[in-house]
């Protein structure tokens, strides 16, 4: 067979993007409409793998055929002075307006910028910055085009200096000096406690916000099963739906299954067997154990972590919060911070009155597969 057409890579396209419309809208709406309208600057928000960095790219394409100049970077260590040397080097250029055509997630026209670093005090880094972004969208504008937009991912790990200057240089420039600078940021659920943290800068919870999450059954059987009704592949519809049931609507699950399925599957001619499904599923789920809860898992404190080993280690998967408070030993109202917490970490949900759940089944089979033994001290009393 030909080679798969779906992307379980982080950050690249994937052959159908779904779910995404009522974000495209509201963008396309915002960029054409001017620095007044909400979602001028947005931030994108989602747990790891959920499309952040694609929704990114969604909105960096439509904003060059809007014929905005578009600048990515990701927040790590000095991006005020990488976003500066960007706006260098478009200064007083038109942009060229671009027929939106994302095949991969390249981020055309972004050469990497190395930027000197900046001495001096925090007011003058943040003097110039503003400066450069106001003359450079002043010039580029004068030039012809309609305006630049910065992307940058990875926003929860932005310095909170750095995000205090790139806040105030947009709010003054574009919020209030109506200069075309448009913002989109992409991150973890933590950019809230890093923002709460902060001082001096309410920016980003003044941006229209987009939660990726995970996507609706209809848009997850669009995204699975549209690349094999392409290829004219046929396939058996018990295996596909119990693939579509396996990536509980989890963008990466949703590509590294379909994926899989594709390339157990070497006869063309044939049809795909539920068989072949189901293989496919058991690899996915471990790759996504590996590549999607164990991540997630390193960042969570000791008590986050108790807290799962108390779901992970429920026979079922609603899971009463009064078997959690047994399990840890601790009160009602530790229970509930604990998993108002974990659900803006989008790494649980509710699952119906006094019940949560794993966002994804994958968290708990890693868990209970990784996590030592005696965490689940537990479970021999249900099995
Ligand atoms: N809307 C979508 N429909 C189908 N697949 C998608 C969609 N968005 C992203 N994907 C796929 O999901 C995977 C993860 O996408 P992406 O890298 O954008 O996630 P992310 O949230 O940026 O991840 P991370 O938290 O690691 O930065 C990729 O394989 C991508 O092709
Ligand atoms: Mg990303």
């Amino acid at each position: 067979m030909d080679s798969s057409p779906f992307a379980p890579t982080f950050g690249s396209w994937p052959p159908v993007l779904a779910g995404r419309s009522d974000l495209e809208d509201e963008l396309r709406i915002a960029l054409s409409s001017g620095t007044r309208h909400e979602w001028y600057t947005t931030l994108l928000v989602g747990s790891r793998g959920t499309g952040k960095t694609v929704a990114l790219s969604l909105a960096m394409d439509l904003a060059a055929e809007l014929g905005f100049h578009t600048i990515y970077e990701l927040a790590h260590p000095q991006l005020i002075e990488r976003l500066t040397a960007h706006l260098l080097q478009i200064e007083g250029k038109p942009a060229r307006r671009r027929k939106k055509v994302s095949a991969t997630v390249g981020f055309p026209g972004m050469a990497s910028v190395t930027a000197e670093s900046e001495s001096g005090a925090e007011p003058d880094r943040s003097l110039q910055f503003r400066s450069v972004l106001e003359s450079t969208v002043k010039r580029t504008v004068d030039a012809g085009s309609t305006g630049v937009l910065i992307a940058v991912d990875e926003i929860h790990d932005i310095e909170l200096a750095d995000l205090a200057i790139l806040g105030g240089a947009l709010q003054i420039v574009s919020r209030m000096g109506g200069h075309p600078a448009a913002f989109v940021g992409a991150g973890l659920p933590k950019i809230d406690q890093r923002v709460l943290d902060s001082t001096g800068t309410t920016f980003l919870e003044r941006c229209a916000r987009y939660d990726t999450g995970l996507l609706r059954r209809n848009q997850t059987r669009q995204a699975m099963e549209e690349p094999f009704v392409a290829a004219n592949l046929e396939y058996s519809q018990a295996g596909m739906n119990r693939g579509i049931e396996a990536s509980a609507g989890h963008p990466f699950a949703i590509q590294s299954i379909g994926h899989h399925v594709w390339a157990l599957h070497s006869d063309a001619s044939k049809k795909i067997a539920a068989s072949t499904f189901d293989k496919a599923i058991e690899t996915a789920i471990a790759s996504m154990g590996r590549q999607v809860a164990q991540p997630v898992w390193k960042r969570l404190s000791d008590l986050d972590q108790r807290f799962l080993c108390a779901m992970a280690a429920y026979p079922d998967d609603g899971v009463p919060v009064a078997h959690i408070a047994e399990f840890v030993q601790r009160n009602a109202k530790w229970v509930s911070r604990y998993r108002d917490r974990l659900i803006k970490a989008s790494v649980i949900q509710q699952a119906g009155r006094g019940l949560v759940s794993f966002s994804h089944p994958a968290f708990k089979s890693w868990i209970r597969d990784n996590v030592e033994a005696q965490a689940f001290g537990s479970v021999q009393s249900y099995s």
